[in-house]
Order: structure tokens, then C-alpha cells, then sequence
């Protein structure tokens, strides 16, 4: 985890300070979301002093991550949110060789299109969640109707969002080790980049513009 010297930069200060404001209020909205939702998550709600003032936080931290959502939607856009034709629909057909042994994987750029996906549900439900939610903390002026879908809503966008974060923390942490470092410390070793993100080194190194960990 600790940057040696030669390894390369990844992430700048302001992605990971963005990335973990995004992360800790994503991940705080869950619980208390799924504490409320139920009955034998209840218990959850035991910091907070009760369901009641759980909810009230819920609310404010929806309102807290809203910037965080938009500037990373902004932030990652470029590099996340768009996919590269043919290459990335082939990776796509091949689970990327996660799921079951493939020979050839398309190479990939800064990020691959697993990646690409999860970026896009978190951008995309994110929003919905935070439409939904809304209209759910100020139901007035909505007929019944409405109110019921935005429950609704706001369910299966955390189904969505809670199915990739789970797989995006053990890939990140077990499943692909060295890749913490790229969002904790900004570094990681040329191997990972060799094999994570070979495009993306490429085109760094042609255009000069790779930064390297120059020791403590
Ligand atoms: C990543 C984002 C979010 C997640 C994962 C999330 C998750 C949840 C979950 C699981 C529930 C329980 C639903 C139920 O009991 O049927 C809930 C309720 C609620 N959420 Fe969110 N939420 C998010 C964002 C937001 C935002 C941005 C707002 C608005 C500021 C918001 C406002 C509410 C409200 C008002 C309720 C309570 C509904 C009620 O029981 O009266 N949520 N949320």
C-alpha cells in the first residue's frame, strides 16, 4: 500500500478526496436507508437516538451527497462514462475474463468497461434516488399514486446501487489486489497498470505525461 519509488500516478489529491466524500455519504445513505426499510435492521437506527431522527439524517445526507454525486459525475465523465466501440462490447461479451477463463481480452483504457457500468448506475440511479427522495420527504402537491412509484423507485435504486458497491469494494480490495493504492495513496505499481489499464499507459507514456513516485 505504501508508494515505492517508480510507481505511477493514478489519481490526483482532488479524485480522492471526491471519491471518498462520494463513498462515505453513498455508504451512510445505505445503512440508514436499509435500517428503515427493515424491521431487523431496526437496530441501526440506535446511533441516531431512534427511526425518527435516522430519517431526518437520511434525509440531510441526501442532501449532502447531491454535490458529491454532480462532481463526480463531471469529474469521471470523460474517462468513465463513455464506452469504446467495437473494443469495450467485446469485453462486455467476455465478462472481461472475471467469470470464466478467456483468451485475447480486449485491452482497456483508464477504466474498463465493468467500471464503465457501475459509474453510469451510480450517476444514473443516483439521480433517481435523489428525484425520488425528494418527492418522498415532501410528498405535498403529489397525488398518492406518484408518491407510491417513488417508493418504488427508491427501492430498486438501491437494489442497483448496492449490487455494484458490493462488487466494486471486493474487486477493488481482494479480488484485483493494488488496487486500493490507486484511490488511497495515487500509486500503483506499472504491473497493475500493464494489466488493468494497458491503453490508458500507452498513451501516457507517448504523450509524456506519466508521474512517478520519486521516494520518501
Ligand atoms: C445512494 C443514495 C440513496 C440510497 C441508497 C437510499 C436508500 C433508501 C432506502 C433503502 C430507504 C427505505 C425505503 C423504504 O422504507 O421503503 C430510503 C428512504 C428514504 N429516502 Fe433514501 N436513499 C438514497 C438517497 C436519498 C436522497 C438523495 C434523498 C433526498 C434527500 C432520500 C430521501 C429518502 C426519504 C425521505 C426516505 C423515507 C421514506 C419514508 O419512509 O417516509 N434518499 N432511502
Amino acid at each position: 500500500m505504501i508508494p515505492q519509488k517508480g510507481m505511477i500516478k493514478v489519481s490526483t489529491a482532488f479524485e480522492r478526496v471526491i471519491h471518498c466524500y462520494l463513498a462515505i455519504t453513498c455508504l451512510l445513505l445505505i445503512i440508514t436507508g436499509l435500517g428503515m426499510m427493515f424491521h431487523s435492521l431496526n437496530f441501526l437506527a440506535q446511533p441516531f437516538g431512534g427511526l425518527k431522527s435516522m430519517k431526518t439524517a437520511h434525509t440531510y445526507l441526501g442532501v449532502i451527497f447531491i454535490p458529491a454525486l454532480f462532481i463526480s459525475a463531471l469529474l469521471w465523465w470523460k474517462d468513465a462514462g463513455i464506452f469504446d466501440f467495437p473494443s469495450d462490447i467485446e469485453w462486455l461479451k467476455k465478462g472481461g475474463g472475471y467469470l470464466w477463463h478467456v483468451d485475447n481480452v480486449p485491452e482497456t483504457g483508464k477504466y474498463n468497461p465493468g467500471q464503465k457500468l457501475f459509474f453510469l448506475t451510480v450517476v444514473i440511479f443516483g439521480l433517481l434516488m435523489i428525484i425520488s427522495g425528494f418527492i418522498m420527504w415532501f410528498p405535498e402537491g403529489y397525488n398518492k399514486e406518484t408518491v407510491n412509484w417513488m417508493y418504488a423507485l427508491h427501492a430498486l435504486g438501491l437494489l442497483a446501487i448496492l449490487s455494484f458497491v458490493i462488487v466494486h469494494i471486493y474487486l477493488g480490495t481482494i479480488g484485483v489486489p493494488g488496487s486500493a493504492g490507486a484511490i488511497l495513496t495515487g500509486y500503483v505499481p506499472k504491473s497493475w497498470c500493464l494489466k488493468q489499464c494497458p491503453k490508458w499507459l500507452r498513451q501516457q507514456e507517448k504523450e509524456d505525461k506519466l508521474e512517478y513516485f520519486e521516494g520518501h
